[in-house]
């Protein structure tokens, strides 16, 4: 009997997660007695009633690299430790349901899982491997925020897309003379927005690491409109937030889901720039989503294609509890409890911020 992979994608979905799931296939289809599948919607496919599981062979990967998207649904609600149960009153808890899970999988014959998420979904990855889960990691998020990889895949894809909308802003400022601010994904980390800020060549980037002071950031467009270069394009991360303040965020309490939404701090800054004096035009955008769908950058395939391969090697040679990751040009695994531990913030006095000073990109600092 052939043994039985399961492959899961959980969290904000991200361009090249499908790569990684034809690469897990396609590197399974070298072994004779493997077969995948794919649980719709991270495990709710399993813990679901009717259950819903793909079979994910040759033909349902075909050409999937390509497409942004995930071909067997994410969702960032309802995990195994929160599942919501609906009460005779209509009303819903949340119940614990990882020990049934494991139990469950066994039961369904799987051999191993292979679970393709960011830090939420690798930390429920490590509390399902410590009740016996056969599990390995894939690291996925835009936002570039996970310590034991140098990047992961989809955040290439983000900051292209954000680089070609700041462009596009450039010239609609220039011609204007007006600020344009452009707030970016980037809970945590600032790494969407300064990759942006370099490539598009912004006047001012506020990132979480870097508190700005209103102050700064209103002297630094004056000088610009006084030099005559009569516009300025700011590129702002949604978790940027002024020196002793805080993020603009509210919080959504949706059953299996609870948490912090950010955005909006595009509008904020222009608010605190009026207050304090700012005269000249100005227009926000927020480019939400568009970062996180369509077609993945090269380099975001070749990186997630190399996760897939890693991922079901790491499977056939029992590294499970661990994760995969990219160092130093290469794919290495790392434990599931390293991976979670500390978060990949933007230095500030890495040489990535040096550049960006170097070429008088402001953080309002
Ligand atoms: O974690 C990735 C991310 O893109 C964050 O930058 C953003 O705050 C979040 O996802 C939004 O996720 P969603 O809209 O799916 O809740």
């Amino acid at each position: 009997m052939k043994k039985k992979l399961l492959v899961t994608t959980g969290g904000g979905d991200c361009p090249g997660l499908n790569a990684v799931i034809r690469g897990i296939v396609k590197r399974s289809l070298q072994e004779e007695n493997w077969e995948v599948y794919g649980s719709i919607e991270a495990y709710t496919g399993v813990m679901r009633e009717p259950k819903e599981i793909i079979h994910l062979d040759e033909k349902a990967v075909a050409g999937i690299h390509v497409k942004g998207g995930t071909i067997i649904g994410t969702t960032n609600k309802a995990g195994p430790f929160d599942w919501p149960v609906q009460q005779p009153d209509g009303s819903w808890i949340t119940e614990d349901r990882s020990d049934w899970l494991v139990a469950e999988l066994e039961r369904m014959g799987f051999d191993a899982v292979i679970s393709i998420g960011g830090d939420g979904s690798q930390k429920i990855s490590q509390q399902l491997f410590e009740k016996g889960l056969k599990v390995v990691g894939v690291p996925k998020t835009i936002d570039n925020d996970l310590s034991a990889t140098d990047y992961t895949f989809g955040f290439q894809t983000a900051v292209q897309v954000a680089t070609e909308g700041f462009d596009k802003l450039v010239t609609t400022a220039e011609s204007h003379s007006r600020v344009m601010v452009m707030e970016v994904m980037g809970r945590d980390a600032g790494w969407i927005a300064l990759h942006t800020a370099i490539a598009g060549g912004a006047e001012i980037c506020l990132i979480p690491e870097i508190p700005y002071d209103i102050q700064e950031v209103t002297a630094r467009i004056r000088s610009r409109y006084a030099q005559r270069r009569g516009f300025v394009n700011i590129v702002i991360a949604e978790g940027a937030k002024p020196k002793g303040g805080d993020v603009v965020a509210k919080e959504v309490d949706e059953i299996g889901y609870q948490h912090v939404k950010l955005g909006g701090c595009g509008y904020r800054l222009i608010d605190q720039l009026e207050a304090a004096g700012l005269e000249a035009s100005s227009r926000v955008t927020v480019l939400g989503h568009l970062q996180r769908g369509g077609t993945p950058t090269a380099f975001d395939r070749v990186l997630a294609s190399q996760f897939g391969v890693k991922a079901f090697e790491m499977v056939l040679e029992g590294k499970f509890g661990r994760m995969a990751a990219y160092r130093n040009n290469t794919i290495i695994d790392v434990s599931l409890t390293e991976a979670t531990e500390t978060y990949n913030f933007v230095d500030p006095d890495s040489f990535l911020v040096r550049t960006a000073r170097g070429l008088g990109i402001s953080f309002g600092d």
